[in-house]
């Protein structure tokens, strides 16, 4: 089955990268993807798949029916939006739109979905449940997977794969991560409600300023007293306002902040951990405060079991050699995490380092990638799928 899913991707490469290319030259931003969405439509159904446009807003959804011997339902998702950078690669199939650019490579995971989809559609063999291919949108403002999810996406989905282009690792090469593969990123709002007064006579006013700098300060240093430093906690405060005069004590003081967690339980106590340490400072010196603490989008969790079955996947397609399992996660967010609150999930990292061009990070202006990596992702996506209910 594998040199057969091999030999239907070989055939396809000419299509893929030209369906690369044409998603390239023609990015839309988050929440905007409607051309992509009708372009990945029209792929879809002429793949003879049931296809649903407007999902979760601008998103596509197909289902491969099986023959309905398993009735277990994988999903494959895939994200579609692009980024506000001015382009600078001076391809030939650079963005033709304005300060739009495909610089995080979801052109790449948008056609390796539908290279998946392709590959199983002509297999010849139909595979014993459902594939439901999910291409969202808006992951790069981290909303399209609640869009997706809210619309019902998720009915009935058993398990769910998806990708993300990583230029670190060669064209050709994959990287498996078992475990947290990104963090969980919430953000803070902090109000500090001090009682306003003359700064020469501190006795009679509540200081919110000097209150604030507590906060801050034992959040930093209850950090790393009474976190485990084996569940690495970021917590940033980047924005903080108050006061309005050198001789007038501040009454009042905000302040915003990015929360970063990599374990479940460690992000589920955080609110609370924050909220102890901000009531205890206020209540001491008398302040009241107002917090507000928003969820973002959690840790990508990848499940054991499906990693497992990807992991043998692109280690049989391309060689152990070419498979990288991955050490560390990464703090960056990534909304895939809120599939994974419906059904265990795995995301594998797809090379896109090319050997003989200098290569750019993610959301670079030069951003670039070897386009063999298209077929190595479709081909390990394809078979995954395969192997998924052929163990
Ligand atoms: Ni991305």
């Amino acid at each position: 089955m594998l040199s057969h899913i091999k030999d239907l991707a070989a055939k396809l490469a000419p299509r893929l990268i030209e369906i690369r290319r044409h998603i390239h030259s023609h990015p839309e931003l988050s929440g905007q993807e409607y051309q992509t969405a009708a372009y990945v439509a029209g792929v879809m159904s002429s793949c003879g798949l049931q296809v649903q446009e407007l999902v979760g807003k601008t998103g596509v959804v197909a289902e491969m029916h099986g023959t309905g011997a398993d009735s277990r339902m994988l999903a494959i998702r895939a994200d579609m939006d692009a980024l506000p950078i001015h382009e600078r690669t001076g391809l030939e199939f650079a963005s033709r739109n304005q300060g739009i650019m495909h610089a995080c490579g979801h052109d790449v995971h948008t056609t390796v979905g539908l290279g998946a989809a392709m590959i199983l559609a002509q297999l010849g063999v139909p595979l014993p449940g459902t594939v439901r291919f999910l291409f969202q949108p808006a992951e790069e403002t981290a909303q399209g997977a609640s869009w997706m999810v809210r619309d019902g996406v998720m009915a009935g989905v058993t398990s769910i794969f998806s990708v993300h282009a990583f230029p670190t690792i060669a064209a050709g090469s994959v990287g498996i991560r078992y475990g947290a593969l990104t963090a969980a990123a919430d953000d803070l709002e902090l109000i500090v409600i001090g009682e306003s007064g003359h700064g020469a006579r501190p006795h009679e006013a509540i200081d919110a300023i000097w209150i604030a700098s507590q906060i801050i300060t034992t959040l930093q240093q209850a950090i790393s007293r009474t976190q485990n430093p084996l569940r690495p906690v970021v917590l940033t405060i980047g924005q903080i306002q108050g006061g309005r005069a050198p001789n007038i004590i501040a009454d009042q003081v905000r302040m915003l902040g990015t929360v970063r967690s990599l374990h479940p339980e460690t992000s589920a106590a955080l609110p609370e951990w924050i909220e102890q340490i901000v009531s205890s400072i206020c209540q001491t010196y008398g302040a009241k405060y107002e917090l507000n603490y928003r969820r973002g989008v959690p840790s990508v969790q990848n499940d054991p079991t499906l990693t497992q079955i990807v992991e043998s996947a692109a280690s049989e397609a391309w060689g152990s050699d070419r498979v990288q399992i991955l050490l560390e996660p990464s703090l960056g967010a990534e909304d895939f995490a809120l599939y994974l609150d419906h059904a265990p999930g795995t995301m594998f990292r797809l090379g896109v380092a090319s050997a003989d061009k200098p290569n750019f990070p993610l959301h670079h202006p030069q951003f670039q990638v070897d386009e063999a990596a298209i077929i190595t992702g479709a081909v390990t996506m394809a078979y995954a799928a395969y192997k998924y209910w052929h163990p």
